[in-house]
């Protein structure tokens, strides 16, 4: 049984690359679905949709657990997944998102109390991560503001080119206008650790910036240290596999880039 990691695009390799870092060992089965990306302004329904197929899939590739490394998906899907579709389809087998572990250690990063969170229009619409900081930690300050480019500069390889810039500096601006006393700005989509060079550049200096990928693989390493039974299905061959929904050259392309080796994808139709 293989580990599955999924994304709407290339946003989670940056959750993968961490997780293969922390935990070497596992075979690993990554799917983008890079030919309906970005599903940030997609509706609740669609995401959900859309998502369950990508989970069926990598059931279906022999996936005992499923990593959302998608904070769209998880804030859309997961629940729904977890209480009504896992049930049904197989008890035993397990899916698990990114928002969980990333609102768990949020109140131990800020020293003023106040967080800005920048994410897809459809994670900030969900309220995902203040209802969840709500019951763990409702002393915090969250300020939520979607950045709706941001993805579209990822998956088109634009990360890196001049044209960014504007972005990235028009939305760190707009956050910390609603909020000065923001110390702490939390990465809460999968794609944005892309641009983080971009972002360095316009936060002010001192400004703390969270990306996931280290939160996600502890707490996965800590989950499976906790469930034996899943861990003792899981194959040991530090092996990776990439399946995309879109054309694989180009994905082995821009992978090949944010992973530092030879990534070669196959297609897949969902
Ligand atoms: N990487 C995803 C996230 O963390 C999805 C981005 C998108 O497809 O819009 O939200």
């Amino acid at each position: 049984m293989r580990i599955g990691i999924f994304d709407s695009g290339y946003g989670g390799l940056t959750i993968l690359k961490e997780i293969r870092r922390r935990l070497p060992q596992y075979d690993y089965l990554y799917l983008g679905d890079n030919a309906r990306a970005p599903y940030g302004s997609r509706s609740f329904d669609i995401v959900y949709a859309f998502t369950l197929q990508a989970v069926e899939r990598l059931f279906q590739e022999g996936c005992k657990l499923v990593i959302l490394a998608c904070n769209t998906a998880s804030a859309k899907a997961l629940r729904s997944i977890q209480q009504n579709d896992l049930p049904a389809i197989d008890p035993s087998r397990r899916v698990l998102g990114v928002i969980r572990p990333t609102v768990e250690v949020i109140p131990s990063l800020s020293e003023s109390r106040h967080i800005g969170l920048l994410a897809t229009a459809g994670t900030v619409a969900s309220h995902s991560y203040a209802m969840e900081l709500e019951k763990t930690a409702p002393e915090i300050n969250i300020t939520e503001l979607a950045c709706p480019m941001w993805v579209h500069l990822v998956e088109n390889n634009e990360a890196d080119a001049p044209g960014a810039d504007y972005f990235v500096k028009k939305y760190i601006d707009q956050l910390l206008g609603k909020d000065p006393e923001i110390d702490t700005i939390v990465l809460g989509c999968t794609h944005y650790p892309l641009l983080l060079p971009k972002i360095r550049e316009y936060a002010p200096e001192g400004m703390r910036i969270i990306s996931q990928g280290t939160l996600v693989a502890e707490s996965l390493a800590d989950y499976l240290s906790r469930h034996p039974e899943i861990e003792c299905d899981c194959d040991k061959n530090a092996s990776t596999e990439y399946i995309t929904t879109e054309n694989p050259e180009k994905f082995n392309e821009l992978a090949s880039i944010f992973m530092d080796y030879p990534v070669e994808s196959k297609r897949i139709i969902l």
